[in-house]
């Protein structure tokens, strides 16, 4: 598939999306209200009563910053961050003395999110518009990058993970929860916008996700976490998607 096409269909999707259509990205409970999606994917009520509720639109599939490590004064960068869940989440993590950026290519998502943290008061976050292929992110300038349910949209993973790779400091880590296969997909699936807009189609085989990761530089990439979907969008999917969160560190 084209590259451009498919980040064409993906902007057009997450722009309505963030005007307020009700979809999901993942492939579990699309009918279910937000927050129970929310719960589901691994975040804690707590959590969620702390941010505003406009950030919470259930598209994600972990809870990448429960499991980074975030500490006051820290600078997290998280990749394609939608409504903004997870960088405020990892604001309350880094304090006022530390910064939480958010990175997404589509326009109206940078909006929604900003016009959240204004309407919420937050001084220590911001939401930048760009490709996470070319991140408008300073060299070797933050100490974690986040992403949620996103590497598996863009097209040419180890771009992403490059990037990802240049703009931390040495010792800096990433923290990724991101859809991955368990063998190969269906062709017919794979050659689908719908199916890559809904985070599978794009999805890569596990072993080769990891490999892509240490490709671009990282080492000591470890699995943290890992659970099978359920996937009602076809029998043929049945305990093929697995939602991962896997770490690793720019030594
Ligand atoms: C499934 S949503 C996840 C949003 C957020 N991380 C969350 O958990 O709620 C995917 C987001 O990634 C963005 N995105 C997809 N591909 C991207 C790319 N190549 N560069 C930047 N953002 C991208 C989309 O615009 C969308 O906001």
């Amino acid at each position: 598939m084209a590259e451009k096409e498919v980040k064409d269909f993906v902007k057009k999707r997450y722009g309505k999306l963030a005007k307020g259509a009700n979809s999901c990205c993942s492939p579990c409970d699309c009918g279910s209200p937000i927050d129970d999606v929310a719960l589901k994917i691994g975040y804690s009520r707590e959590e969620l009563n702390n941010i505003p509720e406009d950030s919470v639109m259930g598209l994600g599939c972990g809870n990448p910053v429960a499991l980074a490590s975030l500490k006051e004064g820290e600078i997290v960068l998280d990749l394609g961050s939608g409504g903004g869940i997870d960088v405020f989440l990892a604001s309350r993590k880094v304090g006022a003395c530390g910064k939480a950026i958010g990175v997404d290519m589509t326009q109206e998502m940078v909006d929604r999110a900003k016009a959240t943290a204004i309407q919420h008061g937050y001084k220590n976050v911001e939401f930048r518009l760009g490709e996470i292929e070319k991140l408008p992110v300073e060299n070797e300038s933050v100490d974690a990058v986040i992403s949620n349910c996103v590497i598996n949209l863009a097209p040419d993973k180890e771009k992403v993970f490059r990037e990802a790779y240049r703009v931390l400091k040495a010792g800096g880590r990433i923290m990724i929860s991101d859809l991955v296969t368990e063998g190969e997909l269906p062709a017919e699936i794979k050659k689908s916008f719908d199916a890559w807009a809904g985070c599978i189609a794009g999805a890569l085989e596990k072993n080769q996700y990891l490999d892509t990761i240490r490709t671009a530089g990282f080492d000591r990439v470890t699995i943290v976490s890992e659970s099978t979907y359920d996937v009602d969008v076809s029998p043929e999917l049945s305990g093929k998607i697995t939602s991962l969160q896997v770490m690793a560190y720019k030594e």
